[in-house]
Order: C-alpha cells, then sequence, then structure tokens
C-alpha cells in the first residue's frame, strides 16, 4: 500500500498537476457557448457561472485564507462562490444576480498567478500547518477540481444541445451487450480494513481517517453490474406503481413527480432512449452498460430481485480481500497503478462501457467493475464513523454537512473519475434521490 515516503508530494509537482487540472476545466467550460453561462442544467444546482466562479474561490478561501492566512482576493467573489448548494427535494433556493463572466475569468486569472507563486509562503508555515505540510492544501484544491471535472460532466449532459458546443476530440461511445448474466459469488466472513492512517497519505479528506477495522458477515455479492437491459425488466414490469418496493423516503418524489422510468431515459415512438453526454442512444445499443439510476431506484430494484444492495464494507471485502484473508492492496487486482486495461475510469472512454469489459481488472475473488465504471451505490449511508475529525481548517464542512442521513456512500469511482480519486480510503456520497451522476449498482444477498 502506498506510504507518505513513497508518495510525499512537493510543491513542484503539486503544480504541475494544478497546470494540467487546471487546462481540463478550460476544456470543460470551452464546451459552453458565450450565451449559456446562465443555464441551470440541474434545478438543484447553481448555474454553470457559479462553477466559473467557485474553483478559483474555493481555492483561494483554502489556499490564500484558510492557510497562508492572506485575507480577501475579492471579497464579495471570494464569498458568493464559496459554497454550492444541496437542496432537498422541494426546497426552492433564492438565485444570487451572478457578476458578467469576464469579471470572473479575470479573478480565476489573478487566482492562478497566487497558486503558482505561493511556495515559498507555504514552506513558511508548514511547521504549524498540517495543510501546509507535504503541500498537503495544493493537493486539495487539486482534487476539488479534479473532482468538479465530473460533476461539470455530469452537468452538462442534462444540456439541451443548442447549449452545449461538440467537442472535437470526444471519441465514440463504446456500446454494445452484456457478455453474460452477472453470477453470484460466495465471500466469506471477514474484516475489512477502511480509511487510512493521516501520515500514510500525503493527502487525504477528512471522513478518509483515521484507519478503522470492520467486520463482515458471509454474504454472496454479484461479480457484474446491473445492466440497462436487466433494469428495464423492473420498469416495464410496473416497479414504479409499486409502493412496497420503495423507500419510504422515495415516496414523495414518487407521488410528486410520477417517474415511470430513469432520468436518464426516454421512450419515443416504441423504443427506449438512455442519455449520454452528446445525446441519446437507443437503448439496445447501450443495453450492456451498467444502468444509472438514484439510490431509491437501485434499492427498489434490488428488493424487486429479492436480493439488496451491498454495503461499502462489503464492496472493500469484494474489492481488496485475498483468498488467503489479506487485505492490503491498493486496488482490485493488486498494487499496480489504475491504467486502461484494467478500468474505465479518468475520460479515456466518452463513457461507460458494456459490464465485463475488464477482466484484468477483476479482484482476487473475481469480483468485476469494481473500480471505474459507475460510482457504485451502497447501502452504507454517509455518517460519521468512530474517530471521524473535520481537520480541515477553513474547511470544517466537507462531510459534516453531508451526515444527514440522506446522503449514501458510493463506491470506486466512474468512467469520469479521476486516477487521482481511486486510491482506496477515498469516499465520496450523494442524495438517495439525485440522479444526476455516473453510477452504477449490484446486487447482494445474505446467505
Ligand atoms: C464529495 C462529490 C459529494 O460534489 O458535492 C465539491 C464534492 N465538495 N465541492 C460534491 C465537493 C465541494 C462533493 N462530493
Ligand atoms: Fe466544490
Amino acid at each position: 500500500m502506498s506510504n507518505l515516503l513513497e508518495t510525499a508530494s512537493t510543491v513542484p509537482t503539486a503544480l504541475a498537476e494544478l497546470e494540467a487540472a487546471w487546462k481540463r476545466t478550460d476544456d470543460l467550460f470551452a464546451m459552453i457557448p458565450p450565451g449559456s453561462w446562465s443555464v441551470r442544467p440541474i434545478e438543484q444546482r447553481h448555474p454553470i457561472v457559479f462553477y466559473v466562479g467557485h474553483l478559483p474561490a474555493f481555492s483561494w478561501n483554502l489556499v490564500g485564507r484558510a492557510v497562508l492566512s492572506r485575507g480577501w482576493l475579492r471579497r464579495e467573489f471570494d464569498s458568493l462562490f464559496d459554497f454550492g448548494i444541496d437542496p432537498e427535494f422541494g426546497e426552492v433556493v433564492a438565485e444570487p444576480v451572478w457578476p458578467p463572466v469576464s469579471e470572473i475569468l479575470d479573478y480565476r486569472d489573478r487566482l492562478r498567478d497566487e497558486i503558482r507563486n505561493c511556495g515559498k509562503d507555504l514552506l513558511a508555515v508548514a511547521g504549524e500547518r498540517p495543510l501546509a505540510e507535504h503541500a498537503r492544501v495544493l493537493r486539495l484544491v487539486l482534487e476539488h477540481e479534479l473532482m468538479h471535472h465530473e460533476t461539470l460532466l455530469y452537468m452538462f449532459r442534462e444540456l439541451d444541445a443548442e447549449h452545449k458546443l461538440a467537442t472535437p476530440n470526444w471519441p465514440q461511445a463504446r456500446t454494445g451487450t452484456a457478455p453474460r448474466d452477472a453470477r453470484f459469488v460466495a465471500l466469506p466472513a471477514g474484516t475489512v480494513r477502511l480509511g487510512a492512517a493521516f501520515e500514510e497519505l500525503s493527502f487525504g479528506w477528512d471522513n478518509e481517517f483515521p484507519a478503522r477495522r470492520v467486520s463482515v458477515d458471509a454474504f454472496e455479492l454479484a461479480d457484474l453490474p446491473v445492466t440497462v437491459e436487466a433494469y428495464r425488466a423492473f420498469v416495464e414490469a410496473g416497479a414504479y406503481e409499486r409502493p412496497e418496493l420503495w423507500d419510504p423516503r422515495a415516496s414523495e418524489w414518487l407521488h410528486t413527480t410520477r417517474p415511470q422510468h430513469p432520468s436518464g431515459w426516454r421512450q419515443r415512438g416504441g423504443s427506449w432512449f438512455v442519455r449520454g453526454v452528446f445525446g441519446w442512444q437507443i437503448l439496445e445499443a447501450v443495453s450492456g452498460w451498467p444502468v444509472e439510476v438514484t439510490w431509491a431506484e437501485a434499492d427498489a430494484f434490488a428488493r424487486w430481485s429479492g436480493a439488496r444492495l451491498p454495503s461499502e464494507a462489503e464492496l472493500h471485502h469484494a474489492a481488496y480481500g485475498t483468498l488467503d484473508g489479506r487485505d492490503d492492496r491498493a486496488f482490485p487486482w493488486g498494487d499496480e497503478a489504475p491504467d486502461a486495461r484494467r478500468a474505465n475510469f479518468g475520460f479515456a472512454e466518452s463513457g461507460p462501457t458494456p459490464v465485463g469489459s475488464y477482466p484484468a481488472g477483476a479482484s482476487a475473488r473475481g469480483i468485476h467493475d469494481l473500480i471505474g465504471g459507475g460510482q457504485e451505490w451502497t447501502s452504507t449511508a454517509f455518517l460519521a464513523h468512530e474517530g471521524f475529525e473535520n481537520y480541515i481548517e477553513g474547511y470544517p464542512g466537507y462531510s459534516k454537512d453531508f451526515f444527514d442521513g440522506q446522503h449514501y456512500v458510493v463506491f470506486g469511482g466512474s468512467w469520469a473519475t479521476d486516477a487521482r480519486l481511486l486510491r482506496r480510503s477515498f469516499r465520496n456520497w450523494f442524495r438517495l434521490d439525485y440522479p444526476y451522476p455516473f453510477t452504477q449498482f449490484r446486487l447482494a444477498r445474505d446467505v
């Protein structure tokens, strides 16, 4: 497993990675035509223009204000763009008047120059500020930027074609059917190590620490995620009209919205279509993709199938446990860094790939597609664990603000997740009725 000595990070290496991340940020925003900055692709989120300001504001608030104690970069912008919103179903949030994009871009450029030149000041406070040591705060803003690349891309998927420019080098999506049905694999009881010790990582978010051991009972786990084709049977069986299949927390949404199918599907002239980042695909062409649905839909599908969702600890056990009872691999396939032969991550493909496309990435227990593809839903609510401490100065709410029992942990990352965010202690989470991210899920059952 990686330790701090191997991964020790310096200001120059972090800055080089930040430059590359900024380039990708700019490429993503280049998908938006000038007249479309104020469009809100997702009702529960701010318009696109907010994100142009959010990335620099967040970076300054952490590096400049929290760690270097240097005060405001541009006071109104530092506050206006500090945090996004995450309203409950039906909650209405008032929208501010957003400044002109040209001013936000000037602010962004000033921020980038400040960051490029902050190395000396960081070293000067490294002894007193853990976030300054090992350039941690630069990794923090880097990972924040990388997380938002994925967020921007799933937001942009929701845009109609008039608000989105085709990206010239966007590859063709890999479509197709599943090679076979999923099989249940028996997993023995055992213990899993979740999280990491602070000194093990060059940077980790608050919810990754400390390392902890959790025991898991024997259970069975599907070796492949649920496909679009398998989920279609659930839709066509009228499952959305059967309240007994659904978690009670989904009932307001079911009642008010009356969904009949996933938010990214539509029916035209008797055929189903599934939404991709650049347009709709006929369902038959993508029947082998892992289906992308909300936690509530995944949970209902599992109940309908006589199964359940696996917990976070169970997925760790399936991913990292070996046949001789060890649990110390960095990735499901071993310790080698992720590459395009083992998983679908980091924009290498332009979307999901049919389940089972990465046999070289299977875990020791024979479970496929655990890393990449889609952020995998678990039955684990995102809550404080023993020893949790919100250590990040300037961002105490990174995790804590979401410990409300309405958010669920997702495992493993999607086709749009950067390799940096695939470390085993990294955690992500979404609201249980949030339909937009690049997700997947699989079935588990008790034995
Ligand atoms: C960790 C992905 C749930 O997108 O809301 C971005 C990450 N936090 N900016 C989110 C995040 C602040 C967060 N997730
Ligand atoms: Fe953010």
